[in-house]
């Protein structure tokens, strides 16, 4: 790896920290050449504080027990189907040949890892008055055992089977477990690693899609999709509607692509992203109350510095609001430097109801992205009592005054805040 490499890596460290990924390997990939270099990728996000979980599919190695059985067509491959009573002994054996591999593997990496029953199932039922038998959906998850393994460090693995509570097993596709980890884990990321390049629409690669305009896609019957890859697309969207940021869709028989995708803008396959925006408008007038009451006590404690309603009204176009049910909760805003490429996060502020959700680094990251549009090369955030906030959450790092145009330096001096000054580059 070039030093360039790391830190380009180095870049995305804040952002990622104690944050989860759910990454999601098919059958196949365990079995090829290349797994061993994904446990090692695994350990380079463990190593930088992603706390990840490992989930995994076995159609492949289901085919390849049954092929060796005369006379026995399994009923089902991937947890989709039909799965009858001899299929489901295949899969609970497959199952726990898979598990162990990937145990020894992580083992191998020098990282601790748990397989364990916080999958809880119940039967996929009679669809279409077809009994589905042992094929199971995850009703729950136990998040507090995944989430007390993460926070010690451990990776849980999980197979593609729940359990009933009353003894019964049932197979459950991968693809459902990890979208619904994703979910309830709060995950940052739902990476599905499959054997193809990404995902596949009228025989190209989609690079990137916001999930509202794939399952438009998906809905057009004049597409067409790989079939193995729909589920994944469809479990994608569900993610990213129950708050996943971002689900990818890689190669996992290519070397470093599990770490191409994460640590560079470009990325190798296909991101499904949310729009994490949806919730964030730019104020208007009337919204002027709205953020004097949200910022008064803020401003009280001098986390805030002080502002008329004469100040917000003179630049309400800089406003932004953050709203739950047209609610709203925490404001930011964008202060150009006129005739810079440059510009000012200011009036940053989350309802202490509504704290550790979020939503303050998701305004940041708005922001960011507002400044980049605006082609700024900088931003600059001037605080008093928040610094290690944007140092350790947003990546931002000690500035100047130098950072500062002149008239903003007079007001700085003329505020006697002191408030420290951050920067962050933005090319
Ligand atoms: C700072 C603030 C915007 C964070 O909003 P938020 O929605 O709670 O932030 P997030 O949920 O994205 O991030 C929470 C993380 O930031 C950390 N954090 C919150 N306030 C912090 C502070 N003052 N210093 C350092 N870290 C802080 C939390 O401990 C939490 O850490 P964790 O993820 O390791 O558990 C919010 O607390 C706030 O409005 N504070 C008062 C106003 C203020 O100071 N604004 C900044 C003006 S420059």
């Amino acid at each position: 790896m070039k030093p360039a490499d790391l830190r380009g890596i180095l870049k995305y460290v804040p952002q990622y920290r104690n944050k989860t990924f759910v990454i999601a390997l098919d059958g196949v990939i365990t079995e090829s050449e290349n797994f061993s270099n994904i446990l090692l990728d695994v350990a380079v996000l463990c190593s930088l504080n992603i706390r990840v979980v490992l989930v995994h599919g076995i159609s492949s190695q289901v085919k390849k027990i049954t092929d060796t059985m005369e006379g026995f067509t399994p009923s089902d491959l991937d947890g989709t189907g039909i799965t009858d009573d001899q299929t489901l002994k295949v899969a609970l054996i497959a199952a726990n040949r898979c598990t162990h591999e990937i145990l020894e593997g992580l083992t191998t990496a020098d990282l601790r890892a748990v397989t364990c029953n916080g999958i809880t199932a119940h039967p996929m039922g009679i669809i279409h008055g077809v009994d589905h038998q042992f094929t199971g959906k995850v009703e729950r998850v136990d998040v507090e055992m995944f989430q007390t393994l993460l926070k010690d460090g451990i990776i849980p693995v999980a197979p593609p089977l729940g359990f009933d509570g009353e003894g019964n097993t049932y197979r459950v596709n991968s693809d459902n477990i990890a979208a619904t980890l994703g979910i309830q884990l709060q995950a940052q990321k739902v990476i599905f690693v499959t054997s193809e390049d990404g995902l596949f629409c009228n025989g190209h690669i989609i690079g990137n899609i916001q999930s509202e305009n794939l399952r438009q896609k998906l809905n057009d019957p004049a597409n067409t999709w790989k079939p193995e890859q729909i589920s994944k697309a469809q479990y994608a969207i569900q993610a990213c509607r129950q708050g996943v940021p971002r689900v990818h869709l890689i190669n996992g028989l290519v070397n470093e692509s599990l770490l191409k995708e994460v640590f560079s803008n470009e990325g190798v396959g296909t991101l499904i992203y949310a729009n994490e925006y949806q919730q964030i408008r730019r104020a208007s007038r009337k919204d002027i109350r709205t953020i004097m009451v949200l910022i008064k006590q803020a401003m009280e404690t001098e986390e805030l510095s002080l502002r008329t309603y004469q100040d917000i009204e003179n630049r309400i176009q800089d406003y932004y609001l953050f709203e739950i049910d047209s609610h709203a909760v925490a404001c930011v805003a964008l202060h150009p430097f006129s005739g810079k490429e440059a510009g000012e996060l200011a009036c940053l502020f989350v309802n202490p109801n509504h704290e550790n959700k979020g939503i303050g680094s998701k305004l940041v990251h708005f922001i960011e992205d507002k400044a980049r549009t605006l082609h700024f090369k900088k931003l600059v955030v001037l605080s008093t009592q928040t610094y290690t906030f944007f140092k350790s959450k947003a990546g931002f790092t000690d500035g100047s005054e130098s950072d500062l145009p002149p008239e903003r330096l007079q007001k700085y001096h003329e505020s006697q805040r002191r408030s420290k000054i951050l920067i962050k580059s933005l090319i």
